[in-house]
């Protein structure tokens, strides 16, 4: 069976909850066996969940609730008391059937609107915030930023459609996708900071956006970056490195274009600030920025 690559935040997530003694059960459509199988490709996740239980174990499988009764049963808990974690329309409504909160992260993107039954769709794993739901909160959130594992990625700069200066005044040096797509998917979409290595330039600070632009409801995922640096002339074509270091929120749609542009500079003022911080400010000396 092929690695399953585990979604961007699930370790963090799953690792949480265990030191903070929360009980968790996996409760899967797969066969039990199968679970088996890709859990062991990450290290020190069966370990974490009290009940593992899949779709064999229980006479009717996702949308039906059985399965998540059954993990309740055997995690001695009321559904009730329970918060389940779903990517699928099936699980969300397995979840509201056997009576638990359910929180979804949709597997495909831009599809928010499928998912009313849930208590409350969110982009990514990244964007749970445990204290709504009574339990403990993360404790990694540095001044409204989320430290990730440090991304790479660059190539020449090119336009995009060319809101960013004309409508917004916000110059973005947007990077072609088509090398980083399968890194896209993978990515949630979102805003997130680091910093900017120019060709005959420097390194500047930045601040970008990943995603859809859902205010614009792009068809597709585009990567901009917002140098911060008032820059006198154009740089399209020019060789343009990203070390992208942490992560601010998920994209969001906005009542006007003026608070749009008001949250970007918001965001600007977190991403500028946060970069001095000295465990961002490090990167900023990365070979991968400096020596292009
Ligand atoms: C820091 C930052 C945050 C952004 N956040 C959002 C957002 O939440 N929603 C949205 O629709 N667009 C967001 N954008 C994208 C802008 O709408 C986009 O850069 C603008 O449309 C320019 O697009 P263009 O370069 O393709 O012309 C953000 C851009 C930046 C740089």
């Amino acid at each position: 069976m092929d690695k399953i690559k585990s979604l961007p935040g699930a370790n963090r997530l799953i690792r949480h909850f265990k030191i903070h003694g929360v009980p968790m059960a996996l409760a899967s459509n797969s066969s039990t066996a199968n679970i088996e199988s890709k859990i062991s490709y990450h290290k020190g996740w069966k370990e974490c969940f009290s009940v593992i239980i899949g779709s064999d174990e229980v006479s009717k499988g996702k949308p039906f609730p059985d399965i998540f009764l059954e993990a309740a049963k055997r995690l001695n808990k009321d559904p009730a008391d329970c918060l389940v974690i779903e990517d699928s329309l099936p699980g969300v409504l397995a979840g509201k059937a056997a009576g638990t909160k359910v929180i979804v992260v949709p597997s495909l993107p831009k599809q928010t609107h499928l998912y009313t039954s849930a208590d409350e769709v969110v982009n990514s794993l990244l964007d749970i915030r445990p204290e709504k739901w009574g339990l403990p909160p993360f404790q990694d959130w540095i001044e409204n930023t989320l430290p990730i594992d440090p991304w790479r990625i660059g190539g020449p700069v090119i336009k995009g459609f060319g809101r960013g200066s004309k409508v917004l005044g916000i110059p973005t040096a947007n990077l072609s996708t088509k090398d980083y797509a399968d890194e896209l998917v993978e990515h949630p979409s979102g805003v997130y900071f680091g910093w900017a290595g120019l060709a005959t330039r420097g390194v500047f600070k930045m601040v970008m956006s990943i995603g859809w632009n859902p205010y614009f409801n792009n068809t597709e995922k585009t990567i901009e970056p917002w140098l911060l640096h008032d820059f006198t002339e154009d740089f399209y074509g020019e060789e343009l490195r990203l070390l992208i270091v942490g992560y601010i929120r998920p994209e969001a749609n906005f009542p006007s274009l003026e608070s749009l542009v008001a949250k970007i500079h918001e965001d600007r003022e977190v991403a500028e600030k946060a970069l001095d911080l000295p465990s961002y400010a490090e990167f900023k000396d990365d070979p991968y920025l400096t020596k292009l």
